[in-house]
């Protein structure tokens, strides 16, 4: 099996690139946490085939989390995310430490609006927006790729970084994923390794929730008793639910009606020591 060799400092990771950018003509980045599964190297197929070159970057970054989250305990399997990137083809795979990403004094933060402050994601875990601008901005500025692709999974991380991209003129173009699923509908997330086998069962309870939720509101269902159906439906299951939304697709701004413009519902819930998020377009 090919072995990847992974780069740990920034003069190395450029080597690397301008040796890469001399064989590939345009390259593509993929930022991932690790523990890697199908929905990131769905990423990569997409990278592939929108690049000749692929930059893959694994780093658990401690500045999106909060004291009180899982960065201590947070998945970490490099041996076999390596194995998998191989075998996807990868070219370069990008592994900083949190000493070469943040070094003693870094002290600069992106502060964010618009996407990253409607009241989602934001409301429940207030320093991640933050932090994940921060770390993606640095990514893309010491991989300077084409194209960055970022999964559907996290949507509002995809509005937001979207946002970060046009209005700090970086020149890369962001290339949206489609959710990965497991059979049972349960979006695919590093953070289900945490799911005993009874959560694991009632876990695909949010995506059935969202499709019978675009279904009412397909039907002329008003959005504000499709949605309260629907938050009670997931607190039956046993979840503990931080919001259940409807939202315009691309501002993430508030909605009344379907003539709002092209929707997306949004979900986010605990199961024991597990937080979900998952969302469909309408
Ligand atoms: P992570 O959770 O590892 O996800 C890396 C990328 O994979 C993100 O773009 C995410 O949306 C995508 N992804 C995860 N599960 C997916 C699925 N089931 N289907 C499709 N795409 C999926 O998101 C992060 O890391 C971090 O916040 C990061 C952007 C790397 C910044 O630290």
């Amino acid at each position: 099996m090919v072995q990847l060799h992974t780069l740990r400092t920034v003069s190395a990771l450029r080597r690397a690139i301008a040796q890469l950018r001399k064989r590939s003509r345009s390259v593509a980045l993929v930022p991932t946490m690790g523990a890697l599964h199908e929905g990131h190297l769905s990423l990569v197929r997409l990278a592939r085939r929108r690049a000749r070159g692929v930059i893959v970057s694994i780093f658990v970054n401690p500045a999106q989390f909060a004291p009180d989250e899982d960065f201590a305990t947070y998945p970490r399997s490099l041996d076999a995310d390596l194995a998998a990137l191989a075998q996807a083809g990868v070219d370069l795979v990008w592994t900083p430490s949190v000493e070469v990403m943040y070094p003693k004094g870094f002290a600069t933060r992106i502060g964010l609006g618009g996407p990253a402050k409607v009241g989602l994601e934001d409301a429940f875990r207030p320093h991640f927006f933050d932090g994940v601008a921060t770390v993606v901005a640095k990514l893309m500025i010491q991989c300077a790729p084409d194209i960055a692709v970022f999964g559907e999974k996290d949507f509002q991380q995809l509005k937001v970084v979207s946002r970060l991209v046009s209005d700090l003129d970086l020149p890369v173009t962001i290339a949206a994923a489609p959710i990965a699923r497991e059979t049972n509908g349960l979006a695919m997330s590093s953070r289900n390794a945490y799911l005993s086998s009874e959560e694991r069962a009632a876990a695909p309870t949010l995506y059935r929730v969202l499709l019978a939720c675009a279904d009412r509101i397909a039907r002329g269902e008003p959005i504000v008793a499709a949605m309260a159906e629907g938050r009670a439906e997931i607190e039956r299951a046993g979840f503990r639910l931080d919001y259940l939304e409807a939202r315009h697709a691309e501002t993430l701004e508030r909605v009344e009606s379907t003539g709002d413009g092209p929707l997306r519902l949004l979900v986010a819930a605990r199961m024991g020591r597990t937080r979900l998020i998952d969302n469909v377009p309408l």
